[in-house]
């Protein structure tokens, strides 16, 4: 691929931020804190931990890596790193996730997007539990709001993406990626002072395994697939604009300590504010959407509280689907030969008509969270895993894991052998569960 006519990130910074903003989503602040809510908290957590260790970081590096070496995107990579081979079309799973995910994504973030307008033009102070309740029933039950809302944030995702690398997606990241970082903080240390706090702590911090169960696993796999935005070709289509060259290693490792934290600190905020007023820390998809409000609704300043983490939930959602899009943009413009606003108005309008049926049918909704994040994410994993390290040769993956040889010599070793061995069978181990066939 030409690099002079794709255009590209313009700094590592740039990169580290989108790569980062990728990661840092709804999967950090909605699906986490749900997931531990539901497992048990800490055992959940521990198990999380490790696999992120074990099989994330090793797959954003082999994604990173391959976006490097071929320059190109989801599915040209493959094709041109492994020509007229078996290979050669595995990229159109990615494209299929893609598509899936923006559809299931795009509705929640126009939850978080009504969350954000209900908290500045509407009532926040002294509604009770169950009005919130039913304010958010009337909300998803009339369904063209939650159409409307999510149609909004897709256009708003399309916009930046129409941008272009620089002054879209690398631009927007790297303002909103330091806002979302210090706003988290913020909240978190607020938290603190809530007197569920305490219990909060133990909750996520230790360990009850009598939750625990292979349903924990597939979960917690799942959520590091989500989480890191692995398995679906975005961080192949972000290093393919990297120019410069830069530390892998180390920038993916801060990549996945940026998005662990931003989970667990997820986490800090909104089980203080769950124990404080007895609320229910296994409440589904939909415990930040009613515990928050009824937080804010007895706080002091309970409004500038509800605009500013709805806020960060907005940026969070916005950056990752930004991700998607662009991951989906870049393959119409490499195969479809389009112009970048061509291709980001046709998908415009595709991701639009899915995040309908999604917002429609909570059965559609379900089919595609289901089969993009705990079926079809791991098989892009696995074949990220397979690909790497075993069909590409070791000079190639060598020289680029290591930048040839300047950096991260030891470190290879123990990567390549996660990459060939433990990944691929953790991970058909969970799909074949996933699928219900073991
Ligand atoms: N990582 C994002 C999140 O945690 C979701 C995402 C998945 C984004 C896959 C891009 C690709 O919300």
């Amino acid at each position: 691929m030409k690099e002079q006519n794709r255009g590209g990130f313009t700094s590592s910074f740039g990169v580290m931020m989108a790569l980062a903003g990728s990661a840092v989503g709804l999967g950090n602040i909605w699906r986490f804190p749900y997931l531990a809510g539901e497992h048990g908290g800490a055992a959940f957590i521990i198990i999380y931990l490790l696999m992120v260790l074990l099989v994330g970081l090793p797959l954003v590096l082999t994604e990173f890596s391959v976006g490097r070496l071929s320059r190109a995107g989801a599915i040209s990579s493959f094709k041109v790193l492994a020509p007229k081979s078996v290979w050669s079309n595995s990229g159109y799973v990615f494209m299929l996730i893609g598509f899936l995910l923006m559809g299931v994504y795009s509705v929640i973030s126009g939850w978080a997007l009504h969350l954000f307008s209900d908290s500045v033009f509407g009532e926040v102070s002294g509604l009770t539990a169950i009005e919130i309740k039913d304010d958010f029933s009337e909300f998803r039950g009339s369904v063209w709001q939650p159409i409307a809302y999510g149609l909004s944030f897709v256009l708003l995702s399309a916009v930046i993406v129409g941008r272009g690398i620089e002054k879209g997606v690398e631009k927007w990241n790297k303002i909103l990626i330091p806002v979302l970082f210090f706003m988290m903080i913020f909240l978190c240390i607020y938290s603190t002072t809530l007197e569920g706090w305490d219990k909060a702590v133990t909750f996520l911090f230790a360990p009850d395994w009598s939750e625990v169960t292979i349903r924990t696993f597939i979960d917690a796999l799942g959520q590091v697939f989500f989480t890191l935005s692995i398995g679906m070709g975005v961080v192949i289509t972000y290093a393919s604009y990297a120019k410069k060259k830069e530390n892998i290693f180390k920038s993916k490792l801060i990549v996945s300590a940026v998005d662990t934290s931003v989970a667990l600190m997820a986490g800090l905020m909104i089980f203080p504010a769950v124990f404080s007023f007895g609320l229910e820390a296994g409440e589904g998809p939909e415990l930040i959407f009613l515990t928050l409000p009824t937080v804010f609704a007895q706080l002091a300043y309970g409004k500038a509280f509800a605009i500013l983490f709805s806020g960060v939930l907005v940026i969070a959602a916005l950056t990752s689907a930004i991700s998607i899009f662009e991951m989906l943009t870049t393959i119409f413009i490499e195969q479809l030969r389009m112009t970048r606003v061509r291709a980001v108005v046709v998908l415009g309008v595709m991701v639009a008509s899915l995040t309908v049926l999604c917002a429609a049918w909570q059965s559609v909704f379900n089919a595609f969270d289901y089969l993009s994040s705990n079926v079809l994410m791991v098989l892009g994993g696995l074949i990220m895993a397979l690909f790497f390290g075993w069909r590409l040769s070791k000079k190639q993956s060598w020289s680029v894991f290591t930048n040839d040889g300047e950096n991260s010599r030891g470190v290879y070793k123990v990567f390549i052998f996660l990459v060939r061995y433990i990944a691929p069978v953790a991970l058909t181990v969970i799909l074949l569960s996933a699928l219900g066939l073991i």
